[in-house]
């Protein structure tokens, strides 16, 4: 049988845009398909893990041996997180977080569809939505022992990513090229560079997402025991 280095473990992954609604019709979101979110999970449980998936509003099927939470907005993906993390016998041990969370959500959802009138468009008024890789991140007694992040960037991505890791707290960050042309929203592969505190950036061949899922797993697994691929 295939080893299961990461048998006992828990985890839990964030995947998928979020829906953010203006009113019963309508939303704001992004491109994110939930493919590279939905392989992590896949991938971890295919190494041993008890993997809660929290999944925005995804077209993709579920992935087998995974729980799945799925919720629309960037408070339903907070609240969902953290009631997974906080487990009876304690925090999980990952926290993967892959989702592309909308970073602004609308002040006021309006209760009824917005109509034409003669005022010519509405002004939508944003409020910012609360950050889950770093509310994941703070130190305490919830906090998984590894929590990455994701960074999607356009352009300076490693500068960026770095930013981002020293920002959010999180422990590792796997930054990808998301400028228009790359596929990386929607597309079947991805190309990576894996950034942790205190190393140099690892660049990762372009891998289709489900090999840069599993080898992300191998990655977490290894620093869980670092015997697995001995
Ligand atoms: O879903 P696919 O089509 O397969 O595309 C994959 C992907 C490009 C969406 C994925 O690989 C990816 O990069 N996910 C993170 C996208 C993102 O929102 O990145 P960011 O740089 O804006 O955010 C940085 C990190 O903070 C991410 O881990 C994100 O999940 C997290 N975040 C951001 C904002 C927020 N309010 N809460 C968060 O947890």
């Amino acid at each position: 049988a295939a080893p299961k280095p990461l048998a006992g473990r828990r985890a839990v992954v964030t995947s998928g845009p979020t829906h953010e609604p203006i009113d019963p019709v309508r939303y704001i979101a992004n491109r994110s398909s939930g493919k590279q979110g939905h392989a992590v999970a896949a991938a971890l449980a295919a190494l041993g893990a008890d993997v809660t998936l929290i999944s925005g509003p995804v077209t993709l099927a579920d992935p087998p041996g995974v729980r799945v939470v799925r919720v629309e907005t960037a408070a339903e993906m907070l609240a969902a997180s953290l009631a997974a993390v906080q487990t009876p016998a304690g925090p999980a041990d990952i926290a993967v977080c892959a989702a592309a969370v909308a970073d602004w959500r609308v002040a006021t959802a309006a209760g009824d569809k917005v109509k034409k009138g003669p005022d010519g468009p509405p002004t939508l008024a944003l409020a910012e939505n609360p950050d889950i890789l770093a509310t994941l991140s703070q130190p305490g007694p919830r906090r998984p022992r590894l929590v990455v992040g994701f960074a999607a960037e356009t352009r300076d991505v490693l500068t960026y990513a770095a930013a981002k890791l020293a920002k959010k707290g999180c422990d590792w960050i796997v930054a990808n090229d998301v400028a228009t042309g790359t596929g990386t929203f929607g597309g079947d592969d991805n190309q990576v560079h894996l950034l942790r505190r205190d190393a140099a950036p690892e660049a990762w061949p372009r891998l289709s997402k489900t090999a840069v899922a599993q080898r992300l797993a191998q990655a977490i697994a290894d620093t869980f025991d670092p015997s697995a691929t001995a």
